[in-house]
């Protein structure tokens, strides 16, 4: 059964054709090397896989899986990590995979994270950007390299996006029905 959506912001042959341009992009930036890519649980995988198949590279691939908390114990924005096999990537070429830069946290996390760990080049590529954002001054956010889309300040799903842990297997990104 389909979860119910509001409306569909990307649809599935834009998000193929971007993410084609994306990856030439990447392919084009990194001629004869090798890149590791480190995917952002779990709302990156679907991206990651998308634009893994069209890189014209050798590829490693690794996980990252980042939770944030609201607790009453934990301050709102501390994020913390879960290591999964994750790749030496000390001297290699590191490419950061993000499902959607909100307010920038989890990527500042993670590429403060990867940065500790000495690859030769780090770089980020996220699949959508939120416009509209107030974005904390308190932590200095990492660049955004490669961006497939900016989307509205809305809460939005699909292609890996959840909304309490549904709608990922949506082949598009679309506004959901919020209950
Ligand atoms: P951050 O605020 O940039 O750290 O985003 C944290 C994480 O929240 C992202 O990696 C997403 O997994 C999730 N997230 C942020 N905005 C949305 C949204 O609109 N829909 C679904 N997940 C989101
Ligand atoms: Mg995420």
């Amino acid at each position: 059964m389909t979860p119910p959506i509001q409306k569909i912001l990307i649809p599935r042959d834009r998000l193929e054709t971007r993410i084609n341009e994306l990856a030439q992009e990447i392919s084009r930036n990194y001629p004869g090397e090798e890149l590791v890519l480190v995917s952002i649980l779990k709302g990156s995988v679907v991206f990651l896989t998308a634009l893994m198949k069209e890189l014209d590279l050798d590829v490693e691939i690794g996980f990252l899986y980042l939770s944030s908390y609201q607790g009453e114990t934990l301050p709102q924005s501390e994020v913390r990590h879960y290591i999964i096999p994750f790749p030496d990537i000390e001297n290699r070429h590191v490419l950061l995979i993000e499902d959607i830069f909100d307010t920038g946290a989890s990527l500042a996390y993670a590429w403060d994270l990867c940065k500790k760990k000495n690859p030769r080049s780090l770089k980020t590529c996220v699949l959508l950007l939120k416009e509209g954002i107030e974005r904390p001054q308190s932590i200095p956010l990492p660049p955004i390299d490669y961006c497939g889309f900016t989307v509205p300040n809305e809460y939005v799903v699909g292609f890996g996006l959840d909304y309490k842990e549904k709608y990922r297997q949506l082949p598009c990104i679309a506004v959901p029905v919020l209950d």
